[in-house]
C-alpha cells in the first residue's frame, strides 16, 4: 500500500506568499495549487522509485523490460512525466516545432536548447535526462562538439546528450564519451538531415538502405552509446538491429520490437497541428480541452460571470467599517 508524505496543512495554509497569517484571505485554498506544489508531491513516499541511469537501461534490455521515453520541454510537463514513471525524459530538438513554431528542427540554437533543458531538469527526479544537441553544434569541429556537449551537462543538468547520425559520427561519439559524457545515438530518419533526405521519409526500405542501417547501428554500439533512437525505419530492420546490438534501442516509427518506445509529448496529447504520422497514437485530446477552456473563460469574462464574489478578496470587517465612515464623511462635506 502506498504511504503518502505527512502534511501539516494547517501550518502550510496558515501562511500566504505575502507572509501574513491565519485571518487574512488565503491566496490558495487549503490543499491545492500554487505554492503548495513544492510541498505536496504526487509521488507516494512508500513506493520506492529508483533513479534511472545508463546502466539501469542496460539491465532493462537484458531482462526484456520495455523502456519508456517521452519528450518534455518545460518544468511542468517534465514533472508530470517523471511522476508518471516514464524512464527517459528527452529534451528533443523537436521543440523547435512544438514550442517555437519553426518549420523544422534546423534553426533551434544551443542556447535555446540549454534554456529548455534547465527547465526540464528542475522537474525531473527519477527519469534519465537526455538532451538533443542541435544542428550545427557538433557537425563541424570535434573540439567544439565536446565543449558544447559539456555545456549540456554543466549548465543544464543533462545526463546524456543525443546526436544524430551513425557510422560517420562514431569517432566523435568516442571523443564525447572519453570526456565522461554519455551519448545517445539516433539513426534512420534523422530530422536534422531533412534537406539531404529530401523530406521526412522512412529510411532502410531497400537492401542497401538496410545494410547501411545495420552498419550505423553496429558503429554506434561499438562507439559506446548509452542508447540509440531508431526513427522511421521498417519494423523488420528495427528488430534485427535490436537483436544485434547490446545498446538499448528506443523506437519511434520503428515498430514494437525495439527495447523501448519514444513519443513526442505534443503528439501523445494531440497538441500538435496537422496530420499525425502513422505511428502516432493519441493518448489524450489536450488541444481540444485547451480550446474548450479558453472559450469558456472568454465567454464568462464577456458576460461578467468571472470572477464571482466568492472568487474575490474582501476587506476585513474593521477596514470596511472605517472606509465606510471616511466615505460618508467625504459625501457629507460635498453636500
Ligand atoms: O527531437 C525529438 O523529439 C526526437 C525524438 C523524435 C526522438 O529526437
Amino acid at each position: 500500500m502506498a504511504v503518502y508524505a505527512p502534511l501539516d496543512l494547517g501550518t502550510v495554509c496558515g501562511y500566504n506568499s505575502l507572509g501574513s497569517i491565519q485571518d487574512v484571505d488565503r491566496l490558495y485554498p487549503p490543499g491545492c495549487g500554487g505554492a503548495l506544489e513544492d510541498i505536496v508531491s504526487l509521488v507516494p513516499v512508500g513506493e520506492l522509485r529508483r533513479k534511472i541511469t545508463v546502466s539501469s537501461l542496460r539491465d532493462k534490455k537484458l531482462h526484456h523490460e520495455p523502456i519508456t521515453c517521452l519528450t518534455a520541454y518545460d518544468y511542468s510537463s517534465a514533472r508530470l512525466i517523471d511522476e508518471a514513471g516514464i524512464d527517459i525524459v528527452l529534451v528533443g530538438d523537436s521543440l523547435a516545432q512544438t514550442m517555437l513554431g519553426h518549420e523544422n528542427t534546423l534553426s533551434v540554437t544551443i542556447d535555446e536548447m540549454l534554456h529548455h533543458t534547465r527547465a526540464v531538469h528542475r522537474g525531473v527526479k527519477h527519469a534519465l535526462l537526455v538532451a538533443d544537441m542541435p544542428f550545427g553544434s557538433y557537425q563541424s569541429d570535434p573540439i567544439e562538439a565536446v565543449r558544447n556537449a559539456s555545456r549540456f551537462v554543466k549548465e543544464a543538468g543533462a545526463e546524456v546528450v543525443k546526436i544524430e547520425g551513425g557510422e560517420k559520427r562514431a569517432d566523435l561519439i568516442r571523443r564525447i564519451v572519453d570526456a565522461e559524457i554519455p551519448v545517445a545515438g539516433h539513426i534512420g530518419l534523422t530530422p536534422q538531415s531533412v534537406n539531404v533526405m529530401g523530406g521526412y521519409k522512412v529510411q532502410g526500405k531497400n537492401l542497401s538502405g538496410v545494410e547501411q542501417l545495420m552498419r550505423d547501428a553496429v558503429a554506434l554500439d561499438r562507439a559506446g552509446v548509452a542508447l540509440m533512437v531508431l526513427e522511421g525505419i521498417p519494423r523488420e530492420v528495427a528488430a534485427m538491429i535490436t537483436a544485434e546490438v547490446e545498446t538499448p534501442t528506443i523506437g519511434i516509427g520503428a515498430g514494437p520490437d525495439c527495447d523501448g518506445q519514444v513519443l513526442v509529448f505534443h503528439d501523445l496529447l494531440n497538441l500538435s497541428f496537422g496530420h499525425p504520422a502513422k505511428f502516432v497514437r493519441r493518448y489524450a485530446n489536450v488541444g481540444a480541452a485547451i480550446t474548450v477552456a479558453a472559450e469558456a473563460f472568454r465567454a464568462d469574462v464577456a458576460a461578467r460571470q468571472y470572477p464571482s464574489d466568492e472568487e474575490s478578496y474582501h476587506l476585513p470587517k474593521e477596514t470596511r467599517a472605517a472606509l465606510d465612515t471616511v466615505l460618508e464623511r467625504k459625501r457629507a462635506m460635498r453636500r
